[in-house]
């Protein structure tokens, strides 16, 4: 299969200026919204792919209306992609499965951190003026037990920080990799032992329909003034459990960069009501509930967003399209 012509949706200006210098088989048209049913028409019949970023719908509708042979996704997860239709369609799904271990698991720990040493309120208070530390006691991670869920690629690199922070360290996988467990510092052990254990829980597994809401009334329930921490995706939690959890203890603090629903967040409250297709308006409003709380930090699915991951995630992309790789079933 041969790629001439790539519809590149979502694009940034950098990414526009990136791609035009780099070298590449293909000619290439940039669409700064994301793909979706509203913007699907844009991908005429001359395209032969199209590439997308998370914040893209590609559901059903959407693959129906474009006439492509592969939807190259600019990320990890690929869950935006309705991957039974595109099956059906005959389009190739492919993914960037390595880009940004590292640079995700550095913003787990900017999550952990701002948390444990209450660095936001930090500094919103010497923005306020008041140069005071009362009220601003935090915790040590020395010593604390951190459980990872899902030790692929980012589990691996957040496990190595937690060691240079000398953090006791569990983890749990349907796939334990035990050579690796024989030669890293942590120790695996079942999903129910790790909400009790830990301290500190961080996600770092796919979302699939066996992970969604893994996270939900029964687990929490495990939990003692549990930290969680998700970097991974939104749907993992159980929005609803999360606010209950954190009202009455199990949970006391969490530092989320995704969230359930997420792309509906900036809706406002009137528009939420008239959501369709399967999508709950009570979890957006859900999202603006744990926004507003002062036990939890949000940040706006940022994990991935350094200099040197984007690149990468650019490259990678080109090379999937030139090369036909990293499809994903
Ligand atoms: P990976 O595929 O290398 O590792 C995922 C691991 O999760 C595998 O070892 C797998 O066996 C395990 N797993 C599957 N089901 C599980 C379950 N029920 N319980 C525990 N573990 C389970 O993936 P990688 O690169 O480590 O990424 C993980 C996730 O992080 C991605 O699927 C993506 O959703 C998310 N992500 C988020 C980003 C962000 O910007 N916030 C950026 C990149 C990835």
């Amino acid at each position: 299969m041969e790629i001439e012509k790539v519809a590149w949706f979502d694009t940034e200006k950098w990414e526009k200026q990136y791609l035009e210098q780099k070298e590449h088989d293909f000619s290439v048209e940039f669409f700064e919204e994301r793909l979706d049913a509203e913007t699907a028409e844009k991908v005429s019949e001359e395209f032969d792919a199209v590439a997308v970023f998370v914040s893209s719908e590609v559901d059903e509708k959407v693959l129906e209306e474009i006439d492509v042979d592969v939807v190259a996704c600019r990320s990890t997860g690929f869950d935006h992609v309705d991957l039974e239709k595109a099956r059906e369609e005959e389009i190739k799904v492919c993914n960037v499965p390595e880009y940004g271990a590292t640079t995700v698991a550095e913003h787990t720990f900017g999550l952990i951190l701002t948390l444990s040493r209450r660095i936001d309120e930090a500094i919103s208070k010497v923005e306020d003026g008041k140069f005071d530390h009362s009220g601003l006691k935090g915790f040590d991670l020395q010593g604390k037990t951190l459980g990872v869920i899902g030790t692929g690629s980012i589990g691996q690199e957040v496990i190595r920080i937690a060691d240079g922070f000398n953090m006791n360290i569990v983890a749990s996988d349907p796939y334990p990799d035990k050579e690796m467990e024989s030669e890293m510092p942590f120790m695996y052990v079942s999903q129910e032992d790790l909400y009790e254990i830990a301290d500190i829980i961080t996600l770092h597994c796919p979302l699939t329909d066996a992970t969604r809401h893994m996270i939900s009334d029964k687990e929490f329930g495990k939990m003692d003034e549990t930290v969680i921490i998700n970097t991974a995706r939104g749907e993992l939690i159980d929005t609803e459990a999360l606010i209950k959890s954190l009202e009455n203890g199990n949970v006391s603090q969490a530092g989320l960069d995704v969230l359930e629903d997420e792309m509906f967040v900036e809706e406002d409250i009137e528009m939420l009501s008239e959501l369709e297709d399967g999508h709950d308006p009570r979890k957006a409003l859900g999202d603006h509930m744990l926004m507003e709380r002062e036990d939890v930090i949000v940040t706006p699915h940022n994990a991935f967003n350094s200099q040197e991951a984007l690149e990468r995630i650019e490259d990678k992309t080109v090379e999937n399209l030139e090369d036909g790789k990293n499809f994903v079933d």
